[in-house]
């Protein structure tokens, strides 16, 4: 093995560290903690799983938590009413619905509730909007975590050839975006790619996005690349990502690994954002935060 191997669960938690350091000034201009609420419709065992880590973290960096728990047949009324009223509470900065939704409900129509401004998933098509044409709004918590450890490895992305695999609205489309506007040259590959061996054989980054165990084979990377493993799958073998980690990592100069990787970034940058959120809408400045 050859690769450096990205260091995501150190990086989470120094950029965790700096977030709480950032919680208490904003108490006192503010007059209270900038607050996150999550949402949790069902019993998915994952979900629950992430929820309550999202609620530790919270806590952790001295932000208040709301969780709502609702049960599994839950209808859409009722739903859409608990967004509203979050929507309007003034001690709520950011609002999560935690993801898949029980099949029964329309989980875009959600989404589009949440008022952009406290959309700190970045999945409303304003904040995508938003991304896609350079403005200021929320970006996604995954892809961003995943360019905060390619620059971290990398310095300056402009001009390097990039791969995304996978075109979810969740990652690989907003990975896209934030890769260009760093003018990285961009290709967004997926099920129907043609020859994805022979892109990614040319690129300096590679994001792997699309949730199938060891997809991206070693052989694929170009020596000296930077592989990025978005994937978290459980299998037989323990949880593994979408890249052959062992066969990658004889080739590229960094790697993430799973766990540990990307996944901690996720839960650090919805943080980051929660801290974004509660100060622009208190209209303080965001110029110096994390
Ligand atoms: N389910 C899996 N990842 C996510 C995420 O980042 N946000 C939400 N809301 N649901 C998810």
């Amino acid at each position: 093995m050859s690769a450096r191997i990205i260091d995501g669960k150190g990086f989470a938690e120094q950029l965790r560290a700096r977030i709480a350091d950032a919680v208490p000034p904003f108490c006192a201009a503010a007059g209270r903690a900038p607050g996150l609420a999550v949402v949790l419709v069902g019993e998915d065992p994952a979900s629950s799983v992430y929820v309550r880590s999202k609620h530790r973290a919270t806590v952790a960096a001295g932000m208040e938590s709301f969780e709502h728990r609702l049960p599994a047949d839950t209808d859409q009324e009722t739903l859409i009413a608990l967004v509203d009223a979050l929507n309007a509470d003034p001690a709520v900065d950011g609002i999560l619905v935690q993801l898949p939704l029980p099949r029964h409900l329309d989980a875009q129509a959600v989404l589009l509730r949440i008022d952009p401004d406290k959309d700190v998933d970045g999945f409303h098509p304003v904040n995508a909007g938003r991304l896609a044409t350079g403005l200021d709004g929320f970006v996604p918590c995954t892809p961003l975590g995943c360019l905060m450890l390619l620059e971290d490895t990398l310095g300056d992305l402009s001009g390097m050839d990039a791969v995304v695999i996978g075109r979810s609205n969740i990652v690989g489309k907003p990975m896209a975006a934030l890769l260009t506007a760093r003018s990285a040259t961009v290709t967004l590959a997926h099920s129907r790619t043609r020859d994805l061996p022979g892109h990614v054989a040319r690129a300096d980054i590679v994001i792997a996005a699309v949730g199938i165990p060891n997809f991206v084979k070693g052989e694929w990377i170009r020596p000296g690349a930077t592989v990025i493993d978005v994937g978290i799958n459980r299998t037989d073998d323990g949880l593994v990502g979408d890249v052959d980690f062992a066969g990658a990592a004889s080739v590229a100069a960094a790697i993430t690994p799973v766990p540990g990787g990307v996944g901690p970034m996720t839960i650090a940058c919805l943080l980051r954002n929660t801290l974004h959120a509660a100060h622009r809408r208190t209209g303080l400045a965001t110029a110096d935060l994390p």
